[in-house]
């Protein structure tokens, strides 16, 4: 039987993590947002603390205020966000631009560690970013790029993944959750394939950081990046995270060598050393009010526990799937997503010939959800501030949209 409205709220009522919606900017426009693994809802806790930072830190203390704190805040706030939600020990992770950027380091990083070799591997249905990079690091290092080409329900696979590597691998650049079907993959197993062959794996975490636990420690991942404004909830354009696992600190270098990155940054000496720690992947100054947001948004992820934010992840599309099953798929929609939500991440997709027409229509119901070309509407649910009654409600919406189609 699909289950009822009555039953979204009550496990509305017996969700650990319903208080925490009160900890967010909820506004009264929308009648469900499921956008937020593009761009989550603002922490009150957030706006409070990039206010005081302006206010008394900036207004107040001025310039002195670097000294009491504001330079070491990216790799402070890279910790806290490692350990809330990573999986990953102090001293390896920084915030610092955006995840594009990060991208373009690691991919000269990665294939700076690995001299004499001339391929990389990524995903031809990946995100264009990373995509457009790795054609374009490849190109100016005289490098060949092995694509892989997977369903984008099933993922990369052991196989597929076999198949490309070879010593002529340097690196290979793989998202962990596919920003379309939300296809979750297997990090310990892919990245244990490619140092089978000598090479690095990187991961791009912008899907899974703050919705799904991590453990790059653990499952020996290289290098990763992931953005903070989808799950993490730091604002429309905050500052990214970059990962480097220790065993490449001290011998790791990216191109963009600006003096946040150098070993004296206050020396100012004529030749350029790199910080042997990982500041090095750092390039300029740190944008101050942007990390103080990814702080305060990282305690919230913290403080309601990356396992209980997953628990609730699962429910959630496991609930979507159920009433997409009931009420879209009849009328001509299909999941685009994998069934099985332990290769899932936080959101759902689906399928259907008038997706778009169904999106527009939704949006004009102050339903929100995501559209991706050609034909997919995504639904994102965060776990700190979807309901179950918010998804109910608007899938609901959604079919008498299309019932009236
Ligand atoms: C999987 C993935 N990688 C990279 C990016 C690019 O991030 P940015 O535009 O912040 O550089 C995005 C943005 O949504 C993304 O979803």
């Amino acid at each position: 039987m699909t289950s009822t409205y009555d039953d979204a709220v009550a496990l509305d009522r017996a969700d650990p993590l319903a208080p925490f919606r009160a900890e967010f900017l909820m506004g009264d426009d929308p009648v469900a947002y499921l956008d937020g693994n593009s761009l989550g809802r603002p922490p009150l806790r957030t706006l409070e603390r990039v206010e005081q930072t302006l206010r008394h830190e900036w207004g107040g203390r001025l310039i002195r205020s670097w000294e009491e704190g504001w330079l070491d805040l990216p790799e402070q706030v890279g910790d806290r966000l490692a350990a809330a939600c990573l999986g990953a020990a102090p001293g390896q992770t920084v915030i610092a631009e955006s995840t594009s950027v990060n991208i373009f380091k690691l991919l000269h990083a990665g294939c700076d560690l690995r001299p004499g070799r001339d391929e990389i591997v990524a995903t031809d249905s990946d995100f264009p970013t990373d995509r457009y990079l790795v054609e374009s690091v490849a190109g100016s290092r005289g490098m060949t790029v092995r694509w892989l080409r997977p369903n984008i329900v099933e993922g990369v696979t052991e196989s597929s993944l076999r198949e490309v590597l070879s010593e002529r691998t340097a690196l290979v650049l793989l998202s962990h959750v596919d920003y379309r079907s939300g296809a979750m993959l297997d990090v310990r197993m892919l990245t244990a394939l490619v140092h089978e062959v000598g090479a690095l794996a990187a991961w791009d975490l912008c899907h899974s950081a703050g919705v799904v636990p991590l453990a790059l420690d653990a499952d020996a991942v290289d290098l990763a990046v992931g953005c903070t404004y989808k799950y993490l909830n730091a604002g429309p354009g905050a500052p990214a995270f970059l990962y480097v696992a220790a065993q490449h600190l001290g011998s790791v270098r990216q191109p963009i060598t600006g003096w946040w990155s150098s070993a004296d940054r206050f020396a100012m000496g004529p030749t350029y050393e790199a910080d042997p720690s990982i500041r090095a992947m750092l390039s300029g100054t740190a944008y101050v009010p942007g990390i103080v947001a990814v702080d305060a948004s990282v305690s919230l992820v913290a403080e309601a526990g990356i396992e209980a934010i997953r628990t609730k992840a699962v429910a959630l599309t496991d609930l979507c799937v159920e009433l997409v099953d009931a009420w879209l798929v009849p009328h001509g929609f299909e999941v685009a997503s994998p069934r099985d939500a332990a290769r899932r991440g936080g959101h759902v997709t689906i399928q259907g010939d008038r997706s778009r027409e169904v999106s527009a229509a939704m949006y004009a119901a102050k339903v929100v959800p995501d559209f991706r070309n050609p034909d997919m509407i995504r639904l994102g649910l965060s776990p700190l501030t979807t309901s179950y009654a918010e998804l109910w409600r608007a899938l609901d919406v959604t079919r008498g949209i299309v019932e009236a189609l």
